[in-house]
């Protein structure tokens, strides 16, 4: 059976929180933020929120997007690295919230490659027949385990959601290729503990704050970019110059434009919302995807690439050929 995603929805908490904001708190400048990283502000997950709520309001609108009721989903993957719980999944409360009884449930954790992999994951199912309805949702409250205090990871990261629905299709399918990867030799280089870990690895004080060699991540990053997105368009048969819209993961700007240097990517084809939103993990792809086609960059048969890299190291990159339409 085939497979489309057939609408997209997402999710940012109101609180803003700016260069001119991170000033007072550390010391750092926006000029600093803003020529290292490409970051202007960042959303932050309000008091009575969390993942689960954010990954709701981002599912509800896909779905709505979609026309298609909650309760004919066989299946709810949530990707996150800041689940609400070590258990249950974060999805259980999802599921439950949108009222989904027939679904599946299930957190999906790969680093900031997350939301591609539950998409790829999504596509499997329904590609061998087993399921028809299925929502994949990305969120994120990873400010929760930034330490306010180290200037040098609490500038990057934000919160939010991004969501699809992706529906068995008779026509086509919109995935023309995937490519999943992990190099578990770089696990060490960005990681959140918890308290499950070995003693020596866990919080002594109750915090489990994320921690990360930026230098070694940007240097993997370029390459992960550039790299997956090669391996996906050959796999895709296609060339670069067949691309419409680039839609890489939203770490850092230097990062983007290095590796679309290396593929000789023009930047208009790139699509760029890290400014506004900071790092979203792995609800960046899905947020940036939801916003491409609410901006109308992404017109129905246009070719386009999602392409992620994060802690694992891992990285994740699919060619869509989008036709949300039946
Ligand atoms: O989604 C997952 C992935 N994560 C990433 O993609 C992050 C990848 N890494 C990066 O984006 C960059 O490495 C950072 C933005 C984290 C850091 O930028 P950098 O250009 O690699 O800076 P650096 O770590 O080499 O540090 C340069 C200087 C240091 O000072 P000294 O030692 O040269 O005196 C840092 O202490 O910049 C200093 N610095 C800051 N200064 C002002 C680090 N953070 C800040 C800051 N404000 N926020």
């Amino acid at each position: 059976m085939h497979a489309r995603i057939t609408g997209c929805g997402k999710y940012l908490p109101q609180r803003v929180l700016t260069n001119s904001d991170i000033e007072k708190m550390v010391d750092t400048s926006d000029e600093w933020i803003v020529t290292r990283t490409g970051i202007r502000e960042r959303r932050i997950v309000g008091d009575d929120e969390a993942t689960s709520t954010m990954a709701v309001a981002a599912g509800r609108e896909a779905l709505e997007v979609a026309g298609l009721s909650p309760s004919l989903l066989d299946m709810v993957i949530l990707a996150t690295n800041s689940p609400d719980r070590i258990t249950p999944a974060s999805a259980a409360m999802v599921q439950h919230a949108l009222g989904a009884p027939k679904a599946a449930a299930f957190d999906a954790m790969s680093g900031c490659s997350g939301f591609i992999y539950a998409l790829v994951t999504a596509y499997q199912f329904i590609a061998t027949g087993a399921y028809k309805n299925i929502l994949v949702v990305a969120s994120e409250a990873l400010t929760r385990v930034v330490n306010w205090q180290d200037r040098s990871t609490c500038v990057l990261f934000g919160d939010g959601a991004g969501a699809v629905v992706v529906q068995a299709n008779e026509h086509a399918t919109d995935m023309l290729s995937f490519v999943l990867g992990n190099d578990g030799s770089g696990a060490d280089l960005l990681y959140v503990p918890g308290p499950c870990g070995k003693l020596s690895d866990t919080s002594r004080d109750g915090h489990y704050y994320l921690s990360m060699d930026g230098r070694e991540v940007f240097r993997f990053a370029v390459n992960a970019l550039a790299e997956a997105s090669r391996q996906v368009i050959g796999a895709a048969g296609l060339n670069i110059s067949d691309i419409g819209l680039f839609i890489p993961h939203q770490a850092n700007a230097r990062i983007t434009q290095a590796a679309i240097k290396s593929l000789d990517i023009p930047s208009e084809k790139v699509f760029i919302n890290l400014d506004r939103y900071g790092n979203l993990s792995a609800a960046s792809p899905a947020v940036a995807l939801c916003e491409a086609v609410e901006q109308r960059r992404l017109k129905e048969g246009d070719l386009v690439v999602l392409v992620a890299f994060g802690a694992g190291l891992s990285w994740a990159a699919v060619v869509l050929r989008w036709q949300p339409k039946a």
